[in-house]
């Protein structure tokens, strides 16, 4: 690590600053596009509702475009309030004659089929994904799908076990299940959406993001070709009308939302005072917290994927790092170095770490609270990569100097870009990381376990992790506490929101 080791620690590095080695482009990779000559997407995306593919009542459609192209792959439905009507009935129907009284060993074949058949699309969802989104192939390929069809299995496994989940308590279904979700990782919040409400016996009408709806659609196919009886899941498009008419429907027992704060209330609002249960999962501006005695090399690689997976589009990113004041300097430069070396582009390109902002809206965000951080007197570092001329991108992006009032460091950005500050003590870390109205996830670095443990007993936040981020599995409850939401999914906790436990 270099300095001298005083009484305080390391000493803050002094020495000059070891120039970058320069090869040109001699290590630069070559393109290695993924094949996408098979993949075929329907120029026209209707709603599935019934069982069925059809035209919505609205008689209106709107454009999804790629990204990282700004090419229009696909006119999708705009589901209107009869539309939302109709797949509530169909729903409901669904739920009354054939979902309710199947046993659930008869419900787990169906749930474990699309987890098989998700498995066998895998190439083909995770293209569209990428397409249709902008996060890069390596992402929607390695983790999206294989997570997505993980969360079938795991729910197919329960959807015969409940009788076991609740300690011997009784539990029944709650009925019919609205589901919204945002952009970020489509498919996987709608296999996070649906599986646990199919696997406890309920039925669902699902509404997927206005920027982000192919990969849903494509569940639908699934959904029809596993044979689910008709009606079991629906999937409506729609912007936030569509989504609004959903939660307000009074057929709906049940709503599920994940999507900024501000929408989050106002779905609280319009359930309130009604039989609905709710889960909300919000936002959140997490501490990633780097003691001086974390592996520093690990912690920078934590802090990468933690920032810039998905480019920073996640609820739980690691967006306020905070380091050990004696490292910070150490850090800096360190993670300086490293994101000099993230290729930022084409997201069907298996060599791409980060990819196109999500939309045009998202960047416009991004910038503004960009600006911010500089008008308030952060430094700010980019990553110096080119970038292409057409679709939506930002670099990978920290600022140092950020005071703890800053927007930088409240306001969640949802972009590749991380506000660092210090600390001195564990006491003062758990002060600042909790110092937030988010409480979402943190991320600890030390070589101390018995410190990890310390430090997430106090942690507000509904997930830790310790020296590792960005880790998900079914079996492992996700949520929040605070502004970031209620409810968990995943997990025997994520089977009570979607079940009535007597
Ligand atoms: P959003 O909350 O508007 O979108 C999420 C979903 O809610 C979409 O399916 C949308 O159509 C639907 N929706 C919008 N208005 C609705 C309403 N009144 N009633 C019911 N459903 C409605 O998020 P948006 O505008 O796309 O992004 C804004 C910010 O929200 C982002 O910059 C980010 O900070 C945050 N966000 C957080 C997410 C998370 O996973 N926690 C996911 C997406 C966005
Ligand atoms: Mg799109």
């Amino acid at each position: 690590m270099g300095g001298p080791i005083t009484k305080n620690g390391p000493a803050p590095l002094t020495r000059p600053e070891t120039p970058a080695l320069e090869f040109g482009h001699a290590w630069d990779y070559a393109p290695a596009p993924e094949a996408i000559d098979h993949v075929r997407i329907e120029p026209r995306q209707q709603l599935f509702i019934g069982g069925a593919f059809r035209a919505p009542r609205s008689g209106k459609h709107f454009d999804t475009v790629s990204p990282s192209t700004e090419q229009k792959l696909a006119e999708v439905a705009e589901a209107d309030e009869r539309d939302v009507d109709d797949a509530v009935q169909s729903a409901r129907r669904a739920y009354d004659r054939y979902w309710s009284k199947m046993p659930g060993s008869e419900r787990a074949k169906y749930v474990f089929r699309i987890a098989r058949a998700l498995q066998e699309k895998a190439r083909e969802l995770a293209i569209v994904e990428s397409m249709d989104g902008g996060k890069p192939i390596k992402e929607s390929r390695d983790v999206d799908l294989p997570l997505a069809a993980a969360h079938f299995f795991y729910h197919a496994g329960w959807a015969d076990k409940l009788d076991y989940a609740f300690h011997g308590r009784s539990w029944r279904p709650l009925g019919v299940a609205g589901q919204i979700i945002p952009w970020n990782f489509p498919l996987l919040m709608a296999a996070w959406k649906v599986a646990p409400a199919l696997a406890c016996g309920n039925t669902v009408v699902l509404k997927p993001a206005e920027t982000t709806p192919l990969t849903a659609l494509m569940l639908a196919r699934i959904v029809e070709e596993a044979e689910l009886p008709p009606g079991v899941v629906n999937v409506i498009t729609g912007a936030g009308a569509t989504g609004a008419a959903l939660a307000a429907h009074p057929g709906v027992d049940k709503v599920a939302f994940t999507g900024s704060t501000e929408v989050g209330k106002r779905i609280q609002r319009a359930v309130a005072g009604s039989k609905k249960k709710l889960t909300l999962e919000l936002g959140g501006k997490a501490a990633n917290i780097v003691f001086a005695d974390a592996p520093i090399d690990q912690a920078i690689e934590g802090i990468v994927n933690g920032i810039y997976f998905n480019q920073g589009h996640v609820c739980c990113a690691g967006s306020r790092l905070l380091v050990e004041e004696s490292v910070h300097d150490l850090v800096v430069r360190k993670l300086r170095d490293r994101i000099a070396t993230l290729r930022v582009g084409d997201p069907l390109d298996k060599n791409t770490d980060v990819g196109a902002i999500n939309s045009r809206m998202q960047l416009d965000k991004i910038r503004e609270l960009v600006a911010a951080g500089e008008e308030e007197g952060a430094q700010r570092f980019s990553a110096p990569c080119p970038l292409p001329s057409k679709g939506y991108w930002f670099s990978p992006t920290f600022f140092t100097g950020v005071a703890q009032s800053s927007r930088i460091a409240r306001e969640e950005i949802f972009g590749p870009v991380l506000s660092v500050l210090t600390f001195r003590t564990p006491d003062e870390a758990i002060e600042k990381a909790n110092n937030t109205m988010y409480g979402l996830s943190a991320g600890i670095w030390s070589d101390k376990g018995a410190k990890i443990f310390w430090m997430a007993q106090r942690l507000k936040a509904g997930v830790v992790w310790g020296n590792t981020y960005n880790k998900f599995d079914p079996s492992s409850p996700f949520g929040g506490y605070k502004e970031s939401g209620f409810g968990r999914e995943g997990g025997r906790h994520g089977l009570a929101a979607y079940t009535e436990v007597a």
